[in-house]
């Protein structure tokens, strides 16, 4: 499998917002399979399940709307690039069925227990297999199909769509990811942001019940990445 390194497009804040939500993939498995507390109530008020579905979407969407479109324009003429396309696009639409269905029994107290559990490992057993098949032969093809401008306007998406909530989702992409990996990510966004990130972001995002658990207790969500 390639890193970040291997690309001639910085690829750190992919593989970055990727490992985020395979992080937060284990910690809906973790909440779902829990016996001691109510899973249905912790992912419908703690605040880690709608960030994974609002941060997901984000990320899709840019994927789906800008990534996708310019390539299959230069990809015309090759058909096993435009199917290997259309199967991303295909594992994507895939997802937001099974997100829906986990609303829908959080909405529903009559569903039985263990039909969250099933449906939280179907997804991420979706959700790892598409990433593992993108960065397994997606990022190749994108890295040697998109020009600098369209991996900039990609990277811009984002940010526009990210908006008012960059102070989230920074600290979440980057929880977990070592001192070296970071300041690379961080040098990237303009030096108030920078200043924002390590001043207030990063403490009132340790300060978040992501997932059910205290703020400072010996398992808060920090010490779980
Ligand atoms: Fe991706």
């Amino acid at each position: 499998m390639n890193t970040a390194m291997d690309y001639k497009h910085d690829m750190a804040m992919m593989f970055a917002f990727h490992d985020a939500l395979r992080r937060e993939l284990g910690h809906i498995a973790r909440v779902a399979a829990a016996g001691t507390d109510d899973p249905r109530r912790v992912m419908a008020t703690a605040a880690g399940w709608q960030m994974f579905k609002d941060y997901l979407h984000v990320h899709h969407g840019c994927e789906d709307d800008v990534l996708w479109p310019a390539m299959e324009k230069t990809l015309a003429d090759r058909p096993d690039d435009l199917a290997l396309l259309a199967a991303l696009e295909a594992e994507h639409a895939a997802i937001d069925p099974l997100l829906n269905a986990i609303d829908a029994t959080l909405a529903n107290a009559a569903t039985p227990p263990e039909r969250l559990g099933d449906l939280t490992d179907a997804l991420a057993t979706t959700h790892n297999a598409h990433l593992r098949h993108e960065e397994g032969e997606g990022l190749s093809l994108i890295d040697a199909t998109v020009t600098d401008e369209q991996w900039q306007d990609f990277g811009q998406e984002h940010a526009k769509r990210i908006g008012p909530d960059a102070p989230r989702v920074f600290p979440w992409m980057l929880d977990g990811l070592d001192n070296a990996k970071t300041d690379h990510i961080l040098e990237a966004i303009p030096e108030p942001l920078r200043a924002a990130y390590r001043n207030q972001w990063l403490s009132a995002y340790r300060q978040l019940d992501r997932w059910g658990v205290p703020p400072g207790s010996p398992e808060s969500p920090r010490e779980w990445s």
